[in-house]
This record gives structure tokens, sequence and C-alpha cells, in this order.
């Protein structure tokens, strides 16, 4: 959790509860040590779609599905679910028929970098959720095919496999604020791939213009950026 416990807890009671289906991929998650994006995120995933009144949702990195049932919770009429795992995906797979929900999704196996260049869009939606190192990539990939109004959605910005206190130095010398204000130089450049590649994502969504740029402290931290020209 990024929120204190008390506050974090307190979001997951106001939020809404799993159904059966999900509540059997959660209990997977935890049987097989899987990091899903968990019911917080899940709920903001729900209203990005149904605020998007989203039509497709493309999803870099789905595992066996918990991030694409919560878009189809929240009405997408189809999510493209991305993979590389093949035992994942199938397990996926029976998930979403048991949920009722197959018939919406979409189950790529493989690279999701080379199964996007398969798309045009537009997307209504896209999560970024797989190597943090091909974020800033997986976002030049879709960048254009996003629909006016549509949303970007990236995962593990606060947390996971990042060092946190080098990426707030690096975030902090990009805004010239707060304590790193008056440092210079890459402050990640010390750290792992994954955080590098979080800080060049959040680099590229917050220095494009046609995105504004929101992170918000659930879960793992999502940073959330609308299309607006
Ligand atoms: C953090 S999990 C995401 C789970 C999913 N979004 C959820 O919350 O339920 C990341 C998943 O992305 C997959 N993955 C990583 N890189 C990938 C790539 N380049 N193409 C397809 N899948 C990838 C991994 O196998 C893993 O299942």
């Amino acid at each position: 959790m990024v929120l204190p416990d008390d506050v974090a807890r307190f979001v997951r009671a106001t939020g809404p509860g799993h159904t059966a289906v999900q509540e059997r991929m959660a209990a997977f998650a935890r049987e097989h040590d899987f990091p899903n994006i968990g019911p917080e995120s899940g709920a903001v995933l729900r209203l990005l779609a149904r605020l998007t009144d989203a039509d497709t949702v493309f999803e870099f990195g789905s595992g066996f599905g918990y991030s694409a049932s919560w878009f189809l919770r929240g009405s997408a009429d189809r999510v493209i679910l991305t993979e590389f795992d093949a035992d994942e995906l199938d397990q996926g797979r029976e998930f979403m028929a048991d949920a009722g929900l197959a018939e919406r999704c979409v189950f790529e196996e493989g690279d999701a970098m080379e199964t996007v260049g398969r798309y045009d869009g537009p997307f209504d939606v896209v999560l970024i959720d797989h190597q943090k190192e091909r974020y800033a990539d997986a976002f030049d990939a879709v960048r254009d095919n996003l629909a006016p109004g549509g949303v970007v959605a990236a995962d593990n910005v606060m947390r996971g496999p990042i060092d946190f206190d080098a990426l707030l130095t690096h975030v902090e010398v990009q805004a010239g604020s707060g304590e790193a204000a008056g440092d210079t130089g890459n402050a990640p450049a010390t750290a792992n791939d994954q955080t590098r590649g979080i800080a060049d994502y959040l680099d590229a969504v917050g220095g494009d213009d046609a995105f504004e740029t929101a992170v918000l402290p659930v879960g793992s931290g999502l940073a959330v950026s609308t299309k607006v020209d």
C-alpha cells in the first residue's frame, strides 16, 4: 500500500467488493504470489471505463485477467488482453468464461509490444502494466491511437520493483521542487532498470502537451493521463 494503512483500509472499505469470480482470481493470485493490480486500483479502472464509455480497452500485461475484469465491470465493450505466458492466459480464459465475460475479451498471446502494432485503435483506455523498462515505449506505441479524451493508466509508478526514494528525487528534480530542488543530474542513473523505466515514463507523459497526468496513490500507484488534444 502506498497510502497510510488506515487510509488504505478506508479506501478499500468504501470501494467495490469483488465479484465471486474476482474473489477466486484474488485467491489464485495469493496462492501463486502473483502481483495483480488489487481492488483499489481495480475500482479506478472500472471508473475509467465508465467515464470514457469505453468501446475498446488495450492492456499491456494482463496475467490471468484480473485488471481486465474491472474494465469489464465498468461496461467496456471489449478488452484486448496481452500476455506472453500461455498458462496465465489460459487461466484467464477460464475465469472469463466462468464470469460470462469471455465474448468481450480478445486474448492475445505473445509480446504486447508486438501485438499492439496489429491494432490501429482507437483505444478509449490503455493499461500499462508489463515490463517497467518498456513503459515509455508502450506509451509511444499507443499515444496516436488513443481516442480524443482517451486515458492511459500506468501501474507501479510508486511501488513494485522500484527504488521509491530515487524516483522521488528524480521527480522533484524534474519539478524543481521539494527537498531535491536545486539538485542537478538524473537522479535514478544509479537506480535499477525498472526505476529508470518508470522515471522515463513519467517524464514522457508529463512532458507531452497532448496529455494531462495525475498520479493516484492507490494500490502500487497509478499514473492516469488523459488525451486533451
Ligand atoms: C504485474 S502483472 C499484470 C497483471 C494484470 N494487469 C492484473 O493486474 O491482473 C504483469 C504481467 O505482464 C506480463 N508481461 C510482462 N511483459 C510482457 C510483455 N512484453 N508482453 C506480454 N506480457 C507481458 C507478465 O507475464 C505478467 O503476467
